[in-house]
């Protein structure tokens, strides 16, 4: 607990769980008043904090809940879909969702935030991938791709916001057990025939023998936050693990 951010007015999408409530719990931690959605609202009853049920890939919905916003210092996004394929398992079907979840859901909330942002300035924090233009994994065909253009957009509002003093960085983790991870290796157990052999697919890719935690990638976004992280910009912050050394 410190008061780093107090004060500041944290928007958190994808609040409900895994990452996104961790990162807005370190952030409430450290002084902010944070603003957290999900599309599931049941998930956030228990979060004590200003709640709302919002769908991040509904892009009038999303402008008017941003409308509430005088100012907002910190925005952190997390939403996203783990479609698990080949380019061949991969539908229309597919690939169309994993993009309105993953990508198009970031181009709604950063495009409501800006706006909101350019007067004070401020730090945008996307949660992409370490699968995504920076390694390519074997089935995660769609999401890739999808937390590639994560990426993508991540550097360019960092170039055209530099000089309105908005921040924009994307952390990419490794893999996190999160609630939708146990969903995902349960789905290959019953592909693989057992459970073991889907978690040891997993851990495979996992130089440090262990899965990471939310609260490590939530640390990261406190740090890119705050004022420490002043002098970083458009980059890409692995926390993996050691997957991509
Ligand atoms: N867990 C991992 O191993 C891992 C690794 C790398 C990146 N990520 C990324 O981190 C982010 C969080 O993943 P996680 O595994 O911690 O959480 P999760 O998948 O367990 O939870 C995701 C949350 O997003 C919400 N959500 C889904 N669709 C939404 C929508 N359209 N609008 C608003 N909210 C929506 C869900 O209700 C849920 O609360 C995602 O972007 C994911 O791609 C996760």
């Amino acid at each position: 607990m410190g008061d780093e951010l107090n004060g500041r007015i944290a928007v958190v999408t994808a609040a409900g769980q895994g990452i996104g409530r961790a990162v807005a719990e370190a952030l409430r931690a450290e002084g902010a008043e944070v603003h957290a959605s999900d599309i599931n609202a049941r998930l956030l009853e228990d979060f004590d904090a200003s709640t709302a049920q919002l769908d991040a890939t509904d892009h009038e919905a999303v402008h008017r809940y941003f409308e509430q916003f005088d100012k907002i210092d910190v925005l952190v996004h997390a939403v996203g879909y783990v479609h698990q394929g080949t380019i061949e398992e991969t539908t229309p079907q597919d690939w169309r969702k994993s993009c309105s979840i993953t990508l198009d859901s970031a181009y709604n909330v950063i495009g409501a935030a800006v706006p909101r942002m350019k007067k004070a300035g401020g730090s945008i924090i996307t949660i992409a991938s370490v699968a995504s233009s920076l390694k390519g994994f074997p089935r995660r065909a769609a999401y890739g791709a999808a937390k590639g253009g994560v990426i993508g957009l991540t550097k360019a509002v960092a170039a055209d916001y530099l000089s309105a003093g908005i921040r924009c960085n994307a952390v990419c983790p490794g893999t996190v057990d999160s609630p939708s991870l146990r969903e995902r290796i349960n789905e290959l157990a019953e592909q693989m025939g057992s459970l073991e052999k889907a978690t040891d697919f997993f851990m495979s890719r996992q130089p440090s023998g262990r899965l990471g935690t939310p609260d490590e990638i939530a640390a990261v976004c406190t740090f890119l936050a705050s004022d420490r992280a002043s002098f970083i910009t458009g980059q890409t912050i692995n926390v993996d693990g050691g997957i991509t050394i």
